[in-house]
């Protein structure tokens, strides 16, 4: 938990200021005094590593008001106010406004520093939590938007959870379009680091010399290197290498030389990403031994959109529904022969080529009354061989589209069972097991 310990003394008075801070000096707390509820709310933002003392008589700007602003600006800030003797009253509102407590004039200065701890306790446990709140919104956002159901893309969650929870550097497999980039910023957002810098750096544009001037910058006289190179501005955070397969020898010793030199809590997390396409061997022939392994301590293969089965629908519909939003048009659904057409594609630009595929068929839509004119999917413009998904028996197709056809009528209706019953025509019973059957659940779409 974050240890708080500060405390700002908002009092007009530089007597009641002055021995206010002493004694909480002396009990141990650091003290910062402002003499006019504006000169606090100038200093006071949001996320404030402290509470606030403040007097409630004071001119201009009175402590009830800085109370109302300082709450706005941040509704977790524990305020305590300071009452003149008898002014219940004023007390009572301030309670009522949102004050952590009140001290009655004159007060106890043991109850003084008593109160200051607690409210410091609440202040660290708040900020603590909402940290941890916003990392963990940020990382499950990020996971979110990986999109898939089928085993491997379970199985592909999972390892980005507890790779990121582990030291090691990481290597990142996967064919063009998969979403490699996506899942590196992914394992940053959960990573032990999500507030540290996140750098991304292309290999592939130069190689040689040139390559390893621009990932470390160029050593000065003292043989320090430039606080402005990508290396240096991930300290503390996650290095992106994009198309580690194209690393020079220069890059390579260069690398491995700072691996070794540089103490573990100042070298950036590495996640290297090798595109792979079949027949082009893989990151293990193409770098030094010693560097491969230092970069490899864990590995995140990314399956082939061809090998996620049913995901192909889900999420071609998904990346038509945010394509139909950009476009302020309704999304197109998806008649059984084209999602034939989809789950039998080799799909060899992956996730990127079926962006292209979704957002062609969203403007076909949008031109021509709602619906697809053709998918249009092309295998021909590319150098992977193409593999045709291995023969699956037609009841496959059938179910992965009756699968779609739910999903997505469920997702329209915002979970109305009985919207949905009759859109499709089936009986109660019958959309309740074929959801159970299909792992759909109804509180997912309300
Ligand atoms: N499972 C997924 N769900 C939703 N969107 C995805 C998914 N995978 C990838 N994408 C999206 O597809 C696009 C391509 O992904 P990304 O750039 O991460 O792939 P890549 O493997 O890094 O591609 P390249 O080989 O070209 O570098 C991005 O817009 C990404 O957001
Ligand atoms: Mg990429």
């Amino acid at each position: 938990m974050t240890q708080i310990s500060r405390i700002a003394v908002v009092d007009d008075e530089l007597d009641m200021r002055q021995s206010i801070s002493q004694w909480l000096t002396l009990s141990g707390f650091e003290t910062e005094a402002f003499s006019s509820a504006r000169e606090a709310l100038a200093a006071i933002k949001s996320g404030y590593p402290g509470i606030v003392m403040t007097d409630l008589r004071m001119p201009e700007m009175d402590g009830m008001t800085l109370l109302r602003h300082l709450l706005g600006v941040d509704s977790a800030l524990p305020v305590i106010v300071i009452t003149g003797h008898g002014d219940v009253p004023m007390a009572v509102e301030a309670m009522r406004i949102g004050a952590y407590d009140f001290l009655e004039k004159p007060f106890d200065p043991e109850r003084l520093s008593d109160l200051a701890r607690k409210a410091c306790q609440a202040r660290g446990l708040a900020l603590t939590n909402r940290s941890l709140r916003d990392e963990l919104a940020s990382g499950e956002a990020l996971l979110r938007r990986l999109i898939g159901t089928s085993p491997a893309m379970v199985r592909l969650r999972e390892e980005i959870l507890d790779t990121a929870q582990s030291e090691g550097h990481v290597l990142i497999y996967g064919e063009t379009g998969t979403g490699k980039t996506l899942v590196a910023q992914a394992l940053h957002a959960v990573g032990p680091t999500p507030s540290g810098p996140f750098v991304r750096h292309v290999l592939g544009t130069d190689g040689g010399q040139v390559q390893c001037d621009r990932l470390f910058g160029v050593a000065g006289p003292e043989g320090a290197l430039p606080p402005d190179s990508p290396w240096h501005q991930a300290r503390g955070g996650t290095l992106v290498l994009e198309d580690i397969e194209a690393v020079s020898e220069e890059t390579q010793t260069r690398l491995l030389a700072l691996l070794k030199s540089t103490p573990a809590d100042s070298v950036p997390r590495i996640v290297s990403v090798c595109n792979l396409t079949e027949g082009d061997g893989s990151c293990d022939d193409l770098l030094r031994p010693d560097l491969f392994h230092r970069l490899s301590a864990m590995r995140i293969d990314l399956p082939p959109l061809r090998n996620r089965g049913d995901d192909v629908l889900s999420l071609f519909t998904a990346l038509m529904e945010d394509f139909a939003e950009d476009y302020g048009c309704p999304a197109p659904t998806v008649t059984a022969r084209e999602a034939a057409e989809l789950l039998q594609a080799p799909w060899p630009g992956n996730v990127r080529q079926m962006m292209n595929v979704a957002e062609r068929a969203v403007l076909q839509a949008r031109r021509g009354g709602g619906t697809i004119t053709s998918l249009l999917i092309s295998d021909s413009d590319t150098t992977t061989p193409t593999i045709t998904p291995e023969g699956k028996p037609l009841k496959h197709y059938v179910e992965a589209f009756e699968k779609m056809l739910i999903d997505t009528t469920m997702r329209r209706h915002r979970g109305s069972i009985a919207k949905v019953m009759e859109e499709l025509s089936l009986p109660r019973r019958t959309l309740n097991e074929k959801m159970a059957k299909y792992g759909l659940s109804r509180s997912d779409y309300l």
